[in-house]
């Protein structure tokens, strides 16, 4: 028997897992590239009408069974239907993920220690600095990544209470009381009008099909769905919890951390006159870098402040991303908890090490013309293991899971019709939503229209 989170655990190492480098490089990117506010009101508006439903659904899996995901599906799909089963193995989703998300926490810790002690200037030397980095010191992100992977892994092997709500009780006050601070430093400067202007003020002109396949793929990085995450907390989620509250608030804290990360990006960005529309990486390792040095020590004192929030965002997401497998192999091949994660950790070592090889310019190595080894994993787990995962928990829960056992599970915190809303999007509108998005990103509908 696993040990249950207590309610505040629960709600906060959700949030944690579900607050992570999604909401300081994705969204803020993204938002950018989308024309701000209408970007966002897109993504709340999937976020409430599938990420929310789906949310519930992994919920209710976990819940239900109290197991991991693969003995979870098993457990509650009727006998002659026990396949289902496989639906549990999108977990192994989380596992390539957790392998470059780290090694994205582990240039952070190098940005976070060295912005102490310096920043580079201008936009060239701090485009040089970090390609200097992922492109040319495979030993220093090794050793950057072995501290986050230890350091993971450290915290999973103390287990459920003690060490995965432990860190989140400390870890997530911490980043918010971080972000605070910060934000009222940005909300000082004038770039926070612009700032504020560009995230309020939707500019729907800028809202393509693309635009929508983008907000959807959020909608799930950021909360976490699809590779057994939510499934998995949930089976440690004590009774007698109000599952929509809980749900809600996770919700909540997401977007209003991600809100708060985008204030204080483009505060910067636009004090100092950068494009708000790069991609990946740029944003926040290139000029957020070169932004913070032009406010000369307060500049290093926000650099440190920023690069460690980010750590803690990581680091709360990737526990989360490690514990479905851990508790797979704990529950079915009865391993000690220890033994499981010595075999996940020689994955993920590998995984970790082969996308630091894949992008240094000595062993570098790229797959379908310039993809490297991390852009593949990147998109294997987002446009296609979590979307299969979250239709799965869709359809499971919609179609196969008996409808009073939801009804029960549910009844002491949701009126027969909001659970009935519930219920038909998840059978109807949320599988639609989903294939539609998945045949338009291997075939644009555009092309058709
Ligand atoms: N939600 C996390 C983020 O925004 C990523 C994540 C995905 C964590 C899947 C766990 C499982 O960064």
């Amino acid at each position: 028997m696993n040990s249950k989170f207590s309610k505040i655990g629960f709600v906060l190492a959700v949030a944690g897992s579900a607050v992570g480098l999604g909401n300081a490089w994705k969204f803020p990117t993204l938002v950018g590239q989308n024309g701000g506010s209408a970007f966002i009101l897109l993504y709340l508006f999937l976020t409430l009408c599938v990420g929310f439903v789906v949310f519930l659904a992994e919920l209710s899996i976990g819940k239900l069974s109290e197991k991991d995901p693969v003995n979870a599906y098993k457990t509650l799909a009727p006998e002659g239907k026990k396949a289902w089963a496989l639906a549990g193995f999108t977990m192994l989703g989380a596992i390539l993920l957790v392998s470059f998300y780290s090694l994205v926490i582990a240039w952070i810790v190098k940005y976070a220690v060295f912005s102490a002690v310096t920043l580079p200037s201008d936009i060239q030397s701090s485009t040089s600095y970090f390609e200097e980095l992922v492109g040319n010191s495979p030993w220093l992100q090794l050793a950057c990544f072995t501290f986050v992977f230890l350091l993971v892994f450290y915290v999973v092997s103390k287990g459920v209470k003690n060490g995965i709500e432990r860190l989140n009780v400390w870890m997530m006050p911490s980043l918010f009381i971080l972000l605070v601070l910060m934000l009222f430093y940005a909300l000082s400067k004038g770039g926070s009008f612009q700032a504020f202007e560009f995230l309020l003020k939707p500019d729907f002109s800028k809202i393509s099909v693309a635009s929508i396949l983008d907000a959807l793929g959020l909608a799930f990085f950021s909360l976490s769905l699809g590779v057994g995450t939510i499934i998995t907390y949930s089976a440690s989620l004590p009774d007698r919890t109000n599952f929509i509250t809980s749900t809600l608030s996770i919700i909540f804290i997401n977007i209003l951390i991600g809100l708060m990360m985008g204030l204080i990006v483009f505060t910067f960005i636009f004090e100092f006159g950068a494009d708000p529309t790069q991609q990946g990486p740029g944003l926040i390792f290139i000029s957020l870098a070169t932004l913070f040095a032009k406010l000369g020590v307060v500049g290093n004192i926000l650099a440190v402040c920023f690069f460690v929030s980010l750590f803690f965002a990581g680091i709360t997401s990737a526990i989360s991303m490690i514990e479905p497998f851990a508790f797979y192999l704990i529950n079915t091949f009865k391993f000690s908890r220890l033994k499981a994660l010595v075999y996940i950790g020689v994955f993920v070592y590998i995984l970790g090490i082969l996308c630091i090889l894949s992008s240094n310019q000595a062993t570098a190595f790229t797959f379908f013309g310039n993809k490297s080894f991390f852009d593949v994993l990147d998109y294997l787990v987002q446009n296609i293991i979590m979307p299969i995962g979250g239709l799965c928990a869709a359809i499971f829960v919609g179609f196969v899971v008996k409808k009073e056992a939801l009804q029960i599970l549910f009844a002491p915190c949701m009126n027969s019709f909001f659970f009935e809303l519930w219920y038909f999007f998840l059978r109807f509108i949320v599988p639609f939503i989903i294939i539609l998005i998945a045949i338009n990103s291997i075939y644009p509908l555009k092309q058709l229209l």
